[in-house]
């Protein structure tokens, strides 16, 4: 059995892509805060919703925490003792194995994640680390868990910071960038709404592209601009404007300000 502590958007993704992978309803239970989120998740999806901690917890070998971060801090201290010998897998942002490890001491293992919003629709990038080595048996538990958002990837706790502030961040990046393309091809002479179109298609079908032959972007880049060409024009413009130097930055600047909030994480 797999218990969700939280059910917004994070725990619904992740049942959604379960259910899609054929993991069964009744092998999923859920609960929420105050708020009516876990009941909407129970009846849209058909899995149990449990009506207090030790009901959640009396039959789940793995439990996901996914409530907010600043709810850390008040979770029930029956945790302690209602999560001993099971795998906890949390999704809160900058909360540090050390400090899941003070909430669930005696957890039979400790996995810190952190996903990206494309896994509402399962295409997202989660990047993990756990606090002990994983069994055979919880990695694959891992694997079905966090591949249910889409591909994950087992990273160092020390690169965490960096991996939201390129992954995690990363969705809102190109957000901005489709923007901006999207006003450019305005400015050029386009009509706002197939400025949209020709982005989101332009995005979509570079990505997939990327995605299927599985070779660094730059060469696909030069396979599409000859010599004095109109995208060899464009890309120099970029170049002369600083756009890889302003990418970088966006990324540091989002890694300190995730190490800063993560400091007492
Ligand atoms: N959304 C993302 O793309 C994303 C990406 C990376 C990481 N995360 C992480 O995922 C976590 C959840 O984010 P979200 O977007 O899913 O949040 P959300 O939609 O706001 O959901 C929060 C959930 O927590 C529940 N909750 C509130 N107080 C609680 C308590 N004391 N005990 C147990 N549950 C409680 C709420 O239940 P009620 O509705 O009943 O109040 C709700 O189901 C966060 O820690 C965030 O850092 C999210």
């Amino acid at each position: 059995m797999i218990a969700f502590i939280g059910t917004g958007n994070m725990a619904s993704a992740m049942v959604s892509g379960l259910i899609a992978k054929k993991i069964s309803p009744l092998d999923l239970i859920c609960m929420g805060g105050s708020g009516q989120s876990a009941q909407i998740l129970a009846e849209r999806m058909g899995i149990k919703q449990a009506p207090d901690l030790t009901a959640l917890l009396a039959d789940a070998s793995t439990v996901v925490v996914a409530f907010k971060p600043q709810h850390l801090a008040a979770a029930d201290p029956r945790l302690t003792i209602l999560t001993a010998g099971k795998l906890i897998i949390s999704v809160l942002a900058g909360k540090h194995l050390a400090r899941l490890a003070q909430v669930f001491p005696n957890a039979r293992n400790i996995v810190r994640a952190m996903p990206n919003t494309p896994g509402q629709i399962g295409a997202g990038v989660t990047g993990w680390c756990s606090l002990q080595k994983l069994s055979p048996e919880d990695q694959a538990q891992v694997a079905t868990l966090l591949g249910a958002l889409g591909k994950q990837f087992e990273v160092p706790e020390s690169q965490m910071d960096a991996l939201t502030a390129l992954s995690g961040c990363g969705p809102a990046y190109l957000f901005e960038f489709a923007a901006a393309l999207r006003e450019g091809g305005i400015a050029a002479g386009l009509p706002r709404e197939l400025a949209q179109a020709l982005t989101i298609e332009t995005l979509l079908g570079s990505s997939s592209l990327l995605a299927h032959r599985q070779i660094e972007p730059e060469v696909l880049r030069n396979q599409v601009t000859s010599p004095n060409g109109v995208t060899f024009s464009g890309l120099k413009k970029m170049e002369a404007l600083g756009f890889r130097n302003l990418v970088a930055a966006a990324i540091m600047a989002a890694k300190a300000r995730s190490e800063e909030l993560s400091k007492n994480g």
